[in-house]
């Protein structure tokens, strides 16, 4: 089940994304984190963020919005807190770090990888937050001028994490992957909203947010399959995974790792059970390296 990704070496192909396992610490009391893949910790800022005003969380049919706003504690608490603690399990962390300027993202490149992460995630995707995010990850030169400055900063592997909010999410793969990256992971959530009929208002206090869950899967199978043929660097792919033949579905779609996340609020363990899913799935199949499945599509 070990695969080599972007250099990074993980005992198998299975991560949980960014946003939906906080720093492991609730997750921890129920498995033993060296289980997983991967850790994408929650998106990382410089100051500590309060994020957006409640409601932010709504269900959704096969799905939810949140509009979460990047609450996190700061880039230094994580440092001093947080990655100690993630660091007693043998499991890679990769930081997921988001900036309102390309400068603060190269500061933050800077000093989570002086910290000693395995990885960075550039979250140029958030739909959530006014400045920064989105509106780097929607146009191409933006992307790159982000990538060139935390690839520069950065001396551990940059992945950058990629919107299904975009016209040609090739064209940003692309640009990416000219300017440095040396992983890309997409999908972040998809632009949604809901309106509560009785009170005629938005349901989330922000009008809009991220949908993720299963509904948004084939659109995940299809971004990863087109940045697939795009670029040659490899992909974690995520969007809906809830058992491993949705894992399965990504990497023979041309993902090299796959992240869990929304399924987390259902079943916390949900990412074991993809694991060892996975690997039932390789042998049946008559695959024997995970490594194996990724663009096997026929
Ligand atoms: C959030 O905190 O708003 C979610 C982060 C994201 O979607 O990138």
């Amino acid at each position: 089940m070990a695969v080599s990704f972007a250099g990074v070496s993980l005992k198998n192909p299975v991560a949980v994304a960014s946003g939906t396992f906080g720093f492991g610490r609730e997750y921890g009391l129920r498995f033993d984190l060296s289980r997983l893949g991967a850790i994408c910790v929650k998106g990382l800022t410089i100051a500590p963020r309060g994020g957006n005003p409640p409601p932010r969380v709504a269900e959704t049919p096969m799905g939810m919005l949140n509009s979460v706003g990047l609450q996190n504690p700061g880039v230094e608490a994580f440092i001093q807190n947080e990655l100690p603690f993630l660091r007693k399990y043998d499991v890679k962390i990769i930081a997921n770090l988001s900036g309102e300027t390309v400068a603060e993202y190269a500061e933050l490149a800077g000093r989570l990888s002086d910290a000693g992460v395995d990885m960075l995630e550039v979250n140029i995707s958030c739909p959530n937050v006014k400045a920064g995010g989105l509106a780097f990850g929607v146009d191409p030169a933006s992307a790159a001028a982000v990538t060139r400055a935390v690839r520069d900063r950065s001396n551990v592997p940059v992945m950058v994490k990629l919107s299904p909010n975009v016209a040609d999410i090739a064209d940003i793969a692309r640009a990416a992957e000219a300017a440095g990256a040396d992983a890309l992971s997409l999908i972040n959530t998809l632009l949604g909203m809901r309106i509560d009929v009785n009170t005629r208002r938005p349901v989330l206090a922000r009008g809009v947010g991220g949908l993720s869950g299963p509904a948004v899967r084939p659109v995940a199978v299809r971004c990863v399959w087109q940045t697939a043929q795009a670029v040659k660097i490899p992909i974690m792919g995520m969007g809906g995974v809830m058992t491993a033949d949705d894992a399965a579905e990504l990497m023979l779609a041309g993902a090299s790792a796959v992240a869990v996340g929304t399924a987390l609020f259902r079943d916390p363990e949900a990412p074991l059970d993809v694991i060892d899913g996975l690997a039932a799935y390789c042998a049946r199949q008559g695959f024997t390296r995970a490594a194996d499945l990724t663009g096997a599509l026929r």
